[in-house]
């Protein structure tokens, strides 16, 4: 296990104001990490509620386990070493039914980040690899150095959200024709060299949104979500809650389109006349999305873009 597993759970108040306290529950965190948010929801649960704890990344999980094992004689504490996309699936196999309280903090944690063997973080200079399950095949490493132009073009423009890109793509082509581009502090070359003055005078880190893009694809985080999000709130149980945090606006929208899609009532006027719609089945509780409180963000500055939304099943 590594070293780094220091991680402050962000939101963690407005978190617990939506944990379901009066009975037994069934409880899923999606993203356990180092089980920041997960110690104190099963503080606060009813004994005899059953927990599973979803993550893709081998240590998180090792440490979780070791972090909960004080709370095995109250609860069922179970522990998935899966995908979110997959987790609801594996479950249903398992058996589980449905779930009360389903937590998801997607995004990387604390120790990912702050392990430079990790390869997330363009201040340590490591090997590219940027993989939440390292069992993955698909490393950052990949990606740069056998991708199309074409597909690197996609990652920084369309995942990375990169202003401009085109020159960065052409050197890492060239570079890599001569040898292989191995690490972070390489790509940061690259990217520092490529770039025009008035974009590295950005405000910001020059690599911070390429870095992203990157990590998006290796992760396959974007589908991750959309598929996570849908089977989760499918498989609240009637009262059930779902929670999550997303990280930045991109992220954001997808949370909030599918909201719309499970809480908004259909349309009816005279040419959109309501036929077989059915009533929507869920609320959303945040009725705006929630963000952190001045004072959270003066004693963690990492929890700033953090954007907290909730709905339940009628
Ligand atoms: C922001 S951290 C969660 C921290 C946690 N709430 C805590 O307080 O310790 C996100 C965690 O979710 C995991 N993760 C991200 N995407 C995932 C996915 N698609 N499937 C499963 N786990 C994922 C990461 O490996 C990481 O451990």
């Amino acid at each position: 296990m590594t070293e780094f597993n220091y991680h402050n759970p962000v939101m963690l108040n407005e978190v617990l104001s939506f944990v379901p306290r009066e009975k037994k529950v069934t409880y899923i965190d999606m993203t356990l990490g180092r089980a920041g948010h997960s110690s104190k929801i099963l503080d606060i649960l009813k004994k005899g509620s059953i927990f599973y704890g979803v993550d893709r990344d081998e240590d998180a999980l090792d440490y979780s386990r070791k972090a909960l094992k004080p709370f095995e004689k109250k609860f069922q504490l179970n522990y998935l070493h899966s995908c979110f996309a997959s987790s609801v699936p594996l479950l249903k196999e398992m058996g589980v039914k449905g779930a009360d309280f389903i937590l998801f903090d997607i995004g990387v944690s604390s120790p990912q980040f702050d392990d430079p063997k990790r390869g997330f973080s363009y201040r340590y200079d490591a090997p590219l690899d940027m993989r939440m399950n390292q069992e993955d095949d698909l490393t950052a490493e990949k990606i740069i150095n056998t991708y199309s132009e074409r597909d690197l073009c996609r990652v920084f423009r369309d995942l990375g959200e990169c202003h401009i890109y085109y020159p960065v793509v052409k050197k890492i082509m060239r570079i890599r024709d001569e040898k292989p581009i191995k690490t972070t502090f390489e790509l940061v070359d690259i990217i520092k060299q490529s770039l025009p003055s008035h974009e590295l005078n950005e405000k910001g880190h020059p690599a911070k949104q390429f870095f992203l893009g990157l990590r998006y694809e290796v992760n396959q985080e974007i589908p991750q979500l959309k598929t996570g999000l849908e089977e989760a709130i499918k498989f609240l149980n009637p009262k059930g809650r779902l929670v999550i945090i997303s990280f930045n606006s991109e992220e954001d929208k997808i949370v909030k389109d599918l909201f719309k899609k499970y809480t908004r009532s259909p349309v009816s006027d005279k040419y959109h006349p309501i036929l077989n719609e059915k009533k929507p089945e869920f609320i959303p509780l945040t009725k705006k999305p929630l963000v952190p409180t001045e004072e959270e963000i003066a004693e963690n500055n990492r929890c700033k873009p953090s954007i907290l939304r909730a709905l339940e099943r009628k």
